[in-house]
């Protein structure tokens, strides 16, 4: 399959905005479109292209990527009268990194299938920092010789790419990986909380922790933000919950039962009711203070 010329990016918030710029510094030539249009101006200065609207950029485009909130915005923008599959582009490849559950994922690439388009999923692991840093890891579902096609592209992003079998399996990888992450910010959550309570300083807790067997890059980086206050989001905790309900609903589809992400998904459900929705998901720690009064 030709390799890629230009490249479309919709989708520029936290995660796209940076990963869009590093195609740009690998030379990719981008065209950019994203709802709120004010967050293209840094990549247009950049030298990337305004397209006026999903249908005109997959126009211009040789692939597309979307970084999208859910599968509301990736149905949206691909699939919507002014959206991708609108353009007249037979044999498009589209790039979906966004966080979608495996069966909207393939129930959207068989409708993008059905326009004459192909469409691979490849949700990412990292968060703000690796996708500045290029250093993202890159999940990806789909027939091999399109993602073979498109290996370049994503290894401007990432710097793992792992292709993980048919349509819909690089979403399945990004839920078991976003699970793992909400249990263990939690648990540390609940057990930071303990020891403030009983007086222990916050920063020599994280400390001794990171000295310790249960050291993670996830604490060196969200421990860090707890003990320092610092809730300005990266990843917004309804995203993290998001994930959540897509791992509950898949575990269901799959008779999978899911007795711990049940409970992580009311604790980030009770953080949202709090008004914490807009904040960093390492906000899900001021749940566990209200529990124990601890402010
Ligand atoms: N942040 C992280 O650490 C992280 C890490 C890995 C994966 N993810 C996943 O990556 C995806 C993007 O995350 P993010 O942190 O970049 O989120 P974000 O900053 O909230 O950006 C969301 C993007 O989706 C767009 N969008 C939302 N609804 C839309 C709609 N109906 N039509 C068109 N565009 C729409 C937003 O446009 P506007 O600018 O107009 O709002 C924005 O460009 C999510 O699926 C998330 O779960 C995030």
């Amino acid at each position: 399959m030709e390799r890629p010329k230009v490249i479309g990016f919709i989708g520029l918030g936290n995660m796209g905005a940076p990963m869009a710029s590093n195609l740009l510094k690998a030379g990719f030539p981008v065209v950019v479109w994203n709802r709120t249009e004010s967050k293209a101006r840094p990549l247009v200065e950049k030298g990337a292209t305004w397209a006026d609207g999903p249908r005109h950029l997959a126009e211009k485009s040789d692939v597309v990527i979307t970084m999208l909130e859910d599968a509301r915005a990736v149905r949206e923008v691909l699939l919507g009268a002014e959206g991708v599959v609108a353009a007249k582009h037979p044999n498009l490849r589209i790039i979906d990194m966004s966080t979608i559950s495996p069966k909207d994922s393939r129930d959207i690439a068989q409708q993008v299938a059905d326009r004459g388009m192909i469409m691979i999923d490849s949700p990412v692991s990292g968060s703000v920092k690796a996708a500045a840093d290029a250093s993202l890891t890159v999940l990806v579902g789909g027939e091999p010789e399109v993602v073979e096609s498109v290996l370049p592209i994503l290894r401007a992003m990432g710097k793992n790419v792992f292709h993980l079998g048919p349509n819909g399996m690089g979403c399945y990888m990004k839920l078991v990986n976003n699970v793992v992450l909400a249990a263990s910010l939690a648990g540390f959550s609940e057990a930071f909380v303990l020891g403030k309570k009983a007086g222990l300083p916050p920063q020599q807790m994280l400390d001794v922790i990171l000295q310790g067997s249960a050291r993670s890059p996830l604490l060196e980086f969200k421990g860090k933000a707890i003990v320092d206050r610092n809730f300005a989001p990266t990843f917004a905790l309804r995203l993290m919950r998001k994930d959540l309900g897509l791992a509950l609903e898949t575990g269901s589809q799959t008779q999978v039962p899911m007795p711990i992400t049940a409970f992580l998904n009311e604790l980030h459900q009770a953080a949202i009711a709090g008004g914490l929705a807009d904040r960093d998901w390492s906000a899900i720690v001021q749940v566990f203070e209200g529990l124990a009064g601890v402010s």
